[in-house]
């Protein structure tokens, strides 16, 4: 039995919390847990180190439903403790691409990321599920999760991933953010949107800020001006005044950076935002609909 901290988590807002694995060192990634009087709705699962399902448990005693910010292994990998899942509709067939990954793989990436002292301390268990098919529903833009008392609004704003949503929360003025945004925000990706998509998607989020004022994210929290400086950006980097630092992406491929970082890994210029892309697919359509072959 692993006996290391798998999470641990904050109460951020009325019936709102912030969790996140404990027992992993670096980069952190970030799930949400929301209330209603009806049921909770766990935003994202992280990678999927340890029994996420029986966790919210000890956070709420409402049933709990999944959603999924965007199709990206790091914030759905634990929904594979759950029998079901809510995932943007043009993200389904990544989430989908996923089933098969061996539960032995994801137990070597736990320990690679586990904090010294919990290294020696992890045991491949029933922490880990193995992937599996699941109930997976369809969302897009301007679906709600009445979750009793409680409306969360979601709202398309591909860029990251094509399907990419976001949560609009009245209750608590929060908007769950997913990698929509953020200090490192990543379009260099084959099946990322062109940074003109982006940068509309973008001024269409702008238009629902005013009902919010924090921007919650995978990673990184923002207040939503940060929305603000990514729209700065994305037009830097279309009309070509961007730092446009070259660089080799996560794949291999050529990439830029719209500024340059400091050693710290921060951006040069107190710039909160940052994006890599492709300097092939700045300009482009959003063309949706996939070829099925
Ligand atoms: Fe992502």
């Amino acid at each position: 039995m692993s006996n290391v901290p798998f999470f641990e988590s904050e109460k951020i807002a009325d019936r709102t919390y912030k969790i996140k694995n404990a027992f992993t060192g670096g980069f952190d990634t970030l799930c949400y847990l929301a209330e209603g009087d009806d049921y909770a709705l766990l935003i994202d699962t992280m990678y999927g180190f340890g029994d996420l399902n029986s966790y919210v448990k000890t956070l709420t005693d409402k049933p709990v439903k999944v959603v999924n910010t965007h199709g990206h292994w790091d914030h759905v990998g634990g929904n594979f403790h759950f029998d079901s899942c809510y995932i943007p509709v043009r993200d389904i067939s990544t989430f989908q691409g996923y089933i098969g990954f061996p539960k032995e793989q994801l137990f070597e990436l736990a320990k690679n990321s586990a904090k010294d002292e919990y290294k020696d301390l992890l045991v491949l268990d029933e922490n880990f599920a193995g992937t599996h098919p699941m109930k997976v529903y369809p969302v897009s833009d301007g679906d709600v999760f009445d979750l009793g008392g409680r409306k969360l609004e979601v709202v398309d704003c591909g860029g990251h991933t094509p399907g990419h949503i976001v949560l609009i929360d009245d209750m608590t003025r929060i908007c769950f953010a997913g990698d929509v945004c953020n200090g490192n925000t990543l379009l260099e990706f084959d099946d990322c949107l062109p940074v003109s998509v982006y940068l509309e998607n973008l001024k269409r989020l702008k238009t629902y800020a005013p009902r919010f004022d924090m921007m919650y994210g995978g990673h990184e929290i923002f207040d939503s001006s940060i929305i603000d400086e990514g729209i700065e950006t994305a037009a830097k980097v279309i009309a070509g005044t961007d730092d446009n630092v070259k660089e080799t992406g996560m794949t291999g491929k050529d990439i830029c950076y719209a500024y340059k970082k400091n050693d710290d890994g921060s951006n040069e210029g107190g710039h909160r935002f940052n994006m890599s892309y492709d300097p092939e697919r700045v300009i482009g359509d959003d063309v949706r609909g996939i070829v099925i072959k």
